[in-house]
């Protein structure tokens, strides 16, 4: 029997079909599923003067795809955004009871006239409840840095991960500790286990695995200054095991 679709129904599914990219301006506006989350997070936007959105394009079982368009001014050296990709809900472990954090992604920034960095963070916390907007210890991975972007501290060594050289840095803010692990050069295409840095910070470091939870695994850009910006990231994925 011929399926009969009324006309009202036809553009009520093409909309469905073609009204996928969700727009986030708003300071905190996110976007989920149960696995992914989105955020805009313009946290310290006060520290100068411009704008930001960002834009899911997709979100599955296989990947989030989204951008982010910004331009900051004033305020420098100050992070005033970290717009990013993360993972939405995962159970939550010691790092010492984790078998792999994997973790692919593509992206490109079109316009590299700027101070910003391209990283991942993470956050760990001994209280399994502890906010997800800090914790004892952050481990960042900056895949570029472009400017005058810096991490926070100064840099302590050299450290093969995966086999990459990264620059390491640690500092402290309060009562949270950061390690920072900086690319020399740009790298746009990236698949790696998230847990070989840690194993690197327990060895090396005396990161405390054994009684520090895994609370947040993100990826996106901390903007400094500059614009107008666009960074564009295909297929980011990310598992907790
Ligand atoms: C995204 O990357 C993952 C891991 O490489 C892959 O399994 C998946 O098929 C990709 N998804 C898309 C939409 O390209
Ligand atoms: C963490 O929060 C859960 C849910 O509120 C609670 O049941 C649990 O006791 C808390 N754990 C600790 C260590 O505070
Ligand atoms: C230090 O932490 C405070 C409070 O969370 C925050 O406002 C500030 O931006 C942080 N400073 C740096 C350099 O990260």
């Amino acid at each position: 029997m011929p399926l009969k679709l009324q006309p009202t129904l036809l553009l009520s599914l093409a909309a469905a079909v073609y009204a996928q990219e969700q727009t986030l301006c708003d300071q905190f506006a996110v976007y989920a599923s149960d696995q992914y989350i989105v955020n805009n997070n313009l946290w310290g936007e006060s520290e100068g003067s411009g704008s930001q959105c960002t834009y899911v394009d997709s979100m599955s079982a296989s990947g989030v795809t989204w951008s982010t368009t910004w331009d900051w001014s004033g305020g420098d050296g100050e992070v005033k955004s970290y717009a990013y990709s993360g993972l939405n809900s995962f159970n939550k472990l010691y790092v010492s009871d984790l078998s792999s954090i994997p973790t692919s992604v593509d992206w490109s920034y079109d316009n590299t006239n700027i101070d910003a960095d391209v990283s991942y963070d993470l956050f760990t916390a001994a209280d399994i409840n502890h906010s997800t907007s800090s914790g004892d210890y952050e481990l960042m991975i900056w895949l570029a840095n472009y400017g005058g972007a810096q991490p926070l501290g100064s840099q302590i060594s050299t450290a093969t991960v995966g086999d990459t050289t990264w620059a390491l840095w640690y500092g402290s803010n309060g009562s949270q500790q950061t390690y920072s692990f900086v690319s020399s050069s740009p790298q746009t295409s990236w698949t790696g286990d998230i847990l070989e840095f840690f194993d690197y910070l327990s060895e090396n470091q005396g990161f405390p695995a054994s009684s520090q939870y895994l609370i947040t695994v993100q990826f996106g850009t901390e903007p400094f200054t500059g614009g107008e910006t666009t960074l564009t990231v295909n297929n980011w994925t990310a598992a907790v095991n």
